[in-house]
């Protein structure tokens, strides 16, 4: 029922510099899959087929790996090699790619705001590429959709984490309808140390109502001078229904180095070598 996937991807990944220089963030490959390629893949698990890019300047290379390749397609046609194609080959086949550049780089909001071209007035998922979400059975986007059918509201997904790294996050309250879903009633972005309403963080997926994009074009500027997406869902919380589900998975903060090799390590024991 949610054909639509947006993924903000105009930023610059100053972490990774200098390897982030001339290449995509998203681009970094865990093991031999570009991070993106990862998010594009739980999306097509859970039934959407249309990916909505949101990039910026140098990063061609996000629409060339969305494309075919005749040149290398031609060189390696009939070789051994030709299997290490298939994958990328079934996700070209299976989902349409759309782009649309950000120009400025004024927060996740805006980024999110851009893309409106892209989803039109139909509820969409996000995936920031940078947290790396995995779980065998179903995959966290899969396991979303599957509650927008129930509840028809906004979802984030969230996480618990420890207190000390909740300034990290954009951070959730509420009310616990069941184990793992939390209607929403405050939400506050990186908030300071001591400060945190809770310690369930919102980690990159989420399932948006349209209505989010009227509620951006008002939303001012908050944390570091952004327009934040948290701000945003404060407000539809208020006038509205925003809900916070506790996914089923592992979930690697590949935006940082730490997070990256572990990542690294997981997928090269659990998925590269099975
Ligand atoms: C963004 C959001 C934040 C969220 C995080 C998840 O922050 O603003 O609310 O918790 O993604 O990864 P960023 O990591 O881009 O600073």
């Amino acid at each position: 029922m949610i054909k639509k996937c947006l993924f903000p991807a105009a930023g610059y990944g100053t972490r990774f510099l200098p390897a982030t220089k001339s290449m995509p963030k998203e681009m970094m490959p865990i093991v031999n899959k570009p991070l993106i390629e990862y998010g594009v893949d739980e999306a097509i698990q859970a039934g959407m087929t249309d990916m909505a890019i949101v990039t910026g300047r140098g990063k061609h290379a996000l629409m060339d790996h969305f494309d075919m390749n005749y040149e290398l397609e031609h060189q390696i046609s009939g070789t051994a090699k030709e299997a290490l194609l298939n994958d990328i080959r079934d996700v070209i086949d299976s989902a349409n790619f759309t782009y649309i550049r950000q120009r400025e780089m004024k927060g996740l909001g805006h980024a999110i705001l851009t893309g409106r071209e892209l989803v039109g007035d139909n509820p969409f998922a996000v995936v920031l590429a940078d947290d790396l979400c995995i779980n065998e059975e179903q995959g966290v986007l899969a396991q979303m959709a599957a509650l927008y059918k129930q509840f028809r509201c906004t979802i984030v997904a969230v996480e618990e984490v420890p207190r000390e790294e909740t300034h990290k996050y954009g951070v959730i309250a509420g009310e616990p309808l069941t184990d793992s879903i939390i209607r929403v009633t405050d939400m506050v972005e990186k908030p300071e140390p001591g400060t945190e309403p809770s310690n369930l963080a919102i980690i990159g997926r989420y399932v948006l109502t349209p209505d989010i994009f009227e509620i951006l074009e008002n939303t001012v500027p908050g944390k570091g001078g952004e327009i934040q997406i948290t701000d945003a869902l404060l407000e539809q919380a208020k006038n509205g229904c925003v809900l916070a589900y506790k996914f089923k998975g592992k979930r690697f903060d590949c935006g940082s180095v730490e997070g990256f090799i572990e990542a690294t390590n997981y997928c090269y024991e659990n998925i590269y070598k099975k």
